[in-house]
């Protein structure tokens, strides 16, 4: 081997290979840690290490009184752990030199059980406790789409992920407010920490405050022995999502924001406050500020939870995903319902990307499902659709064969927008009556009569 020829087939053997200059650019990265974070090589080099790769902390070395150190990155539901150390000359700092020890979770795994007997028991974990955190149930790579608004929201997710500040997802209902919030804790430096989650709009009210700020032994009649936690206190160290903000009860609405400001609660019946380390992420599919107007929401409240606001596009606005999560959506129901669908019509995407999609990415999905019950072949088509999406006009020779055209008509309308919601929400009636704005019962009562099953 010859050095002087060599050395660059040395560097493309060092995992993860990062050199930041002192300002924080980007100065060198192997092809290896190019492919591995999933960015451009090329265009990478010069730029804000934060810009590039924006978990990094490289930075920090930079800054630091040591001159080396290590570290772990979580990133979709991946892990490494890095070592950098300071580039010098003499005193002089150029910048930092960053490279991985480890870049697979089996490899911690080996890791940690070679060398388990050294780590100090407090903070050991077993590697089956790192796989399941690491798998958490979504990550940024089940976030389909790369319009230019979908990847600005993963840029956004990607953002939030390094800071500690508070979230506010906005998008319509199906939109992925679920996995951002997911993603979002699973590429933080919480990620070890429990993601606690608690939806607003589906409180008892009775027991709302206690289910946020738990209670003390006997705080009341019923309540269980030694007291409860609350999920503030259950998501201590991790991330709290708390779903559908907008309909947070007024009483409560106070003792939140005491929460997010103070950073410390009070159990029911409890004597002294808990400090609380909890990062808090909101989703709402409501126009928060219109809520604030409206007088049903704090704007105290509302400017506390909006610091790193995140728009979540309906999917009528960027119908250019269509195809791409249809075909996602297609191979993994291949594997569900034993088909081969290699190939989708282009009538399909022409008539689906006509649609409104008041029900987004879930409608879309229920949708695909639905149609793949159809087909037979490898390629779907716009009849396996069910003419679900066609207005299409009253069959009037139909019509004649009915005593009571009127009626008939009428019940055929109303049963395809109850059937209609029903798959907009995924089958949660409960979402479909408020759609609808009927109380629950009588939507029992409908679909009783027109014959609609789930
Ligand atoms: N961009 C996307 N890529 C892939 N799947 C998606 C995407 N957006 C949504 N989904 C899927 O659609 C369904 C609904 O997503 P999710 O539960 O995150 O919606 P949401 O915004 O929280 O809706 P809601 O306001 O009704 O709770 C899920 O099955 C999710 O996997
Ligand atoms: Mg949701």
């Amino acid at each position: 081997m010859d050095i002087s020829k060599d050395y660059e087939l040395f560097l493309e053997h060092i995992l993860g290979l990062m050199v930041i200059d002192r300002e924080g650019n980007l100065v060198y990265m192997n092809d290896q840690c190019a492919e591995y974070i999933e960015v451009d090589r090329g265009s990478s080099l010069g730029r804000p290490i934060r810009e590039v790769f924006p978990p990094s902390t490289m930075e920090r070395t930079l800054t630091s009184d040591e001159d080396t150190d290590s570290d772990f990155y979580f990133r979709d539901g991946r892990v490494s752990f890095t070592r950098r150390t300071k580039l010098k000359r003499g005193n002089e700092v150029l910048g930092v030199i960053e490279y991985d020890l480890l870049q697979e979770i089996d490899a911690l795994q080996q890791f940690i059980e070679k060398y388990s007997h050294i780590l100090n028991a407090g903070t050991k974990r077993t590697a089956e406790q790192l796989k399941s955190l690491c798998k958490t149930n979504y990550s940024l790579a089940d976030l389909v789409g790369s319009s230019a608004a979908m990847n600005e929201v993963k840029q956004q997710v990607l953002r939030a992920a390094t800071t500690n500040s508070t979230v506010l997802i906005e998008g319509e209902t199906g939109t992925g407010k679920e996995i951002i919030a997911h993603s979002i804790h699973n590429l933080s430096r919480r990620t070890f920490g429990s993601f606690i989650k608690i939806n607003a709009a589906a409180l008892p009210e009775s027991l709302s405050e206690s289910e946020f700020f738990g209670y003390e032994h006997g705080a009341f009649t019923g309540a269980v022995k030694g007291g409860k936690k609350g999920k503030f206190e259950l998501a201590h160290g991790g991330t709290l999502f708390i779903d559908e903000i907008g309909s947070m009860p007024a009483h409560l609405q106070p003792k939140i924001l005491r929460a997010l400001q103070e950073k410390e609660i009070d159990r029911i019946g409890g004597a002294d406050s808990i400090p609380i380390d909890v990062r808090i992420i909101a989703a709402t599919n409501q126009h928060l500020q219109s809520r604030v107007s409206e007088g049903k929401f704090r704007a105290d409240l509302f400017h506390r939870l909006n610091v790193f606001p995140i728009r979540v596009p309906p999917l009528r606005e960027r119908a250019e995903d269509i195809p791409e999560l249809v075909m996602e959506k297609v191979i993994e129901l291949n594997i569900d319902f034993g088909k081969n669908v290699i190939r989708v019509d282009d009538k399909v995407y022409q008539k689906l990307k006509q649609y409104d999609w008041p029900g987004n990415v879930r409608e879309l999905h229920n949708m695909v499902e639905n149609a793949m019950n159809y087909v037979d072949g490898d390629t779907l088509e716009w009849p396996h659709f069910n003419l679900r999406v066609d207005n299409s006009r009253i069959d009037l020779d139909r019509l004649k064969g009915y005593d009571k055209p009127i009626e008939h008509i009428r019940n055929e309308a109303e049963r395809k927008l109850i059937n209609d919601i029903l798959m907009m929400y995924g089958g949660n009636k409960t979402k479909t009556a408020a759609y609808l704005r009927i109380p629950r019962p009588l939507l029992y009562q409908k679909m009783k009569r027109l014959g609609i099953e789930l």
